[in-house]
């Protein structure tokens, strides 16, 4: 399986537009490399392409990565769809960016699916241009994806997107990306509110973690935008601190760990931080935008 990990910016990006925090400032004049939002691209084959969410850098993402390059023929797309971990706005609306390609495949949980046709209408949108298919991701439903890869959503959060209409059951999932053919496994989880026993157990045989690491610290919005926020509200587990993800990403020394979905006010997007000497020690990565894993 290639793997190439297109974004690895919270919602807003880096440097986000309206923010003069000095990370920001330090992306800005170029001290530290600028981040596209999150999403991924996947092939068990290297012709058949997924992308794990659609940021709404897709267009620049995805014209900035070889592998997805369209042709021979003039609408010849590698890209055959898109599997959405939520209906967050930060990992769906590049889909509207990719109406004009027809026949694609859209996976999603069903309250996200619910939420995109109903609150943004996205699936009537789409309908009017090229078409895609939709289907619903199940939470421990494993389905096949052209090009010889194996997904298989996990459901990990209750967190609903602000624009959404209040539903029960899961928002958030983790997609397990399997390779047969070289049985590698890549699991996939840019939004965990919290590390539960349920998640621990999907780590079993993965051998790439790309995971969560919006805030290095609980109160980091409170610290660097001077209001919470709420941060503890917006479903996404600190890197550091005794609930934090780093203290459990220490118990699996053998699988890659990489933190993504890095919000702009994360100490980690500063390879000279304290943080991010503590996070390599226990040999944790945050790797480059356009970041390319073989599993
Ligand atoms: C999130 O990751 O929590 C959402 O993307 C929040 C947002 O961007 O509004
Ligand atoms: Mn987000
Ligand atoms: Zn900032």
């Amino acid at each position: 399986m290639k793997v190439v990990v297109l974004g690895t910016a919270a919602g807003g990006g880096f440097p986000q537009w309206n923010c003069a925090c000095s990370l920001c400032a330090k992306a800005r004049n170029g001290s530290l490399p600028s981040r596209a939002q999150d999403c991924v691209a996947v092939s068990g084959n290297g012709s058949d392409w997924w992308l794990l969410n659609a940021s709404p850098d897709i267009r620049v993402q995805v014209v900035g990565c070889a592998a997805l390059t369209p042709g021979p023929g003039r609408r010849d797309t590698p890209v055959r769809g898109v599997l959405l971990t939520s209906a967050e706005l930060d990992h769906c609306l590049g889909v509207f960016s990719l109406r004009e390609g027809g026949g694609q495949h859209l996976y999603a949980p069903a309250n996200a699916l619910a939420a995109l046709r109903s609150h943004l209408g996205l699936r009537d949108v789409l309908d009017l241009y090229a078409g895609w298919s939709w289907s619903e991701a199940v939470p421990e439903k494993s389905f096949a994806l052209a090009g010889g890869l194996i997904a298989t959503p996990h459901a990990v959060g209750t967190k609903r997107p602000k624009y959404a209409p209040e539903l029960p059951g899961p928002w958030v999932v983790a997609y397990r990306v399997h390779d047969p053919s070289t049985g590698g496994t890549l699991l996939y989880a840019p939004c965990l509110a919290s590390w539960s026993a349920g998640f621990e157990a999907l780590l079993d045989g993965v051998d790439c973690l790309l995971l969560d690491g919006t805030f290095s610290a609980p109160d980091e919005m409170g610290v660097s935008t001077g209001h919470s926020k709420g941060q503890s509200s917006m479903g996404h587990v600190p890197v550091f601190g005794g609930g934090g993800s780093l203290a459990q990403l220490r118990r699996f020394p053998v699988m890659r760990r990489i933190y993504t979905h890095l919000n702009n006010t994360n100490p980690l997007l500063d390879p000279a931080s304290p943080e991010s000497a503590e996070i390599t020690a226990a040999g944790i990565e945050v790797v480059p935008d356009g970041t390319v894993i073989t599993l």
